[in-house]
């Protein structure tokens, strides 16, 4: 691996609810190098969010940071007061949601938002420098400048997702932290909008963390892929060997759910049993209540992650 830029120890987080403790990231560690783009993936409801806003320290309540350390550029986020966080966030490391109506104010024009966003950031800068840089980066997202003027509800879902792209790279982002950033779109402008972060990716050496629950898409984009089960880590590896090779029994499940479009019938294979509950998860590996392969050990001890082969680890009692 290249440079780390990224690197989560232990990290633990937990919602405090009336049920219970839900342990949302459980002692998950994983690196990124600069330029890389990690896909994490894993089915709904375990942890990727939480996971990523972690990283900007923006967990929403009654969420909490317990344990662990964020290293980013060498330094622990977590040691950070809330002033230096926010000179982080936007600048050095940016966010793109699933629904860019939760970012983008109504009443603001585009213009202003990122006008704004670029001024906060360098207070040295005139307005109208600002603006152009606006354009320029409209212009190179695939948009006419001029929409800059436009209020958000003017724009189409595509084009406000490019608008959130542009947020994240106007100020040069060393890491982009993109959650399900085209769940909302339709299949065309999904397409499109991928087409544009590979293109990105390349000409800003960006270094991408997508989250998704679509394997497709992590297929498309990602260099490496990390496989989260029940807050855990259960599976990191370089996209191709992972692909070729899955080696832990859910992210086999996982590779097998993906439609295959080669087929007339398109067979999506669901994964039998539910998701487990956070609050109470399952003894030794979470995955165990549904793992065809369990062993009687595994539902006593928790597999540790292990390098299996190289640079490709996994938390199982098989290997
Ligand atoms: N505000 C909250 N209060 C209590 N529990 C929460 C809260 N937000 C998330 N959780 C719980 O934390 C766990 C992880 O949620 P998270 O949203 O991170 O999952 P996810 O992998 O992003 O799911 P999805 O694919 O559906 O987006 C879930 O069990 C969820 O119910
Ligand atoms: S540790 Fe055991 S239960 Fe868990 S995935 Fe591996 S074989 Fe299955
Ligand atoms: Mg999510």
């Amino acid at each position: 691996m290249a440079e780390i830029l990224l690197r989560a120890e232990d990290l633990e987080v937990y919602y405090a609810t009336r049920a219970g403790v839900v342990k949302a990231v459980d002692r998950v560690r994983f690196e990124m190098g600069r330029g890389e783009t990690l896909g994490l993936v894993g089915e709904s409801g375990c942890g990727k969010s939480t996971l990523g806003f972690s990283i900007l320290r923006l967990v929403p309540p009654p969420g909490k940071i317990v344990g662990g350390d964020i290293i980013f550029a060498g330094e622990n986020l977590l040691e950070k007061d809330e002033e230096e966080m926010r000179k982080i966030r936007g600048s050095r490391i940016s966010m793109i949601f699933q629904d860019p109506m939760t970012c983008l104010d109504p009443l603001e024009r585009i213009g202003d938002h990122i006008v704004e966003t670029i001024t906060t950031h360098d207070q040295g800068i005139k307005r109208a420098e600002a603006w152009k840089r606006a354009e320029e980066m409209l212009d190179r997202l695939g948009i006419d400048p001029s929409r800059l003027e436009d209020y958000p509800h003017q724009l189409s879902g595509g084009m406000r997702q490019r608008v959130m792209i542009a947020l994240a790279l106007i100020l040069n982002s060393e890491l982009v932290i993109a959650d399900e950033p085209t769940t909302s779109l339709d299949v065309i402008v999904e397409a499109q909008i991928l087409d544009l972060l590979k293109q990105l990716k390349e000409d800003y050496e960006l270094t991408l963390m997508l989250i998704t629950h679509n394997m497709g898409i992590v297929a498309e984009l990602a260099d490496r892929v990390a496989v989260m089960y029940a807050a855990k880590m259960v599976e990191v590896a370089e996209a191709l060997p992972l692909y070729e090779k899955p080696m832990h029994p859910y992210t086999q499940g996982l590779l097998r759910s993906i439609p295959n479009i080669s087929l007339t019938e398109q067979v999506l294979a669901t994964m039998p049993g539910s998701p487990p509950d956070l609050i109470r998860p399952p003894s030794g590996c979470r995955f165990h209540p549904r793992c065809p392969y369990v062993k009687d050990e595994c539902k006593e001890i928790e597999p540790p992650m292990r390098e299996v082969e190289r640079e490709h680890l996994v938390a199982c009692h098989l290997y």
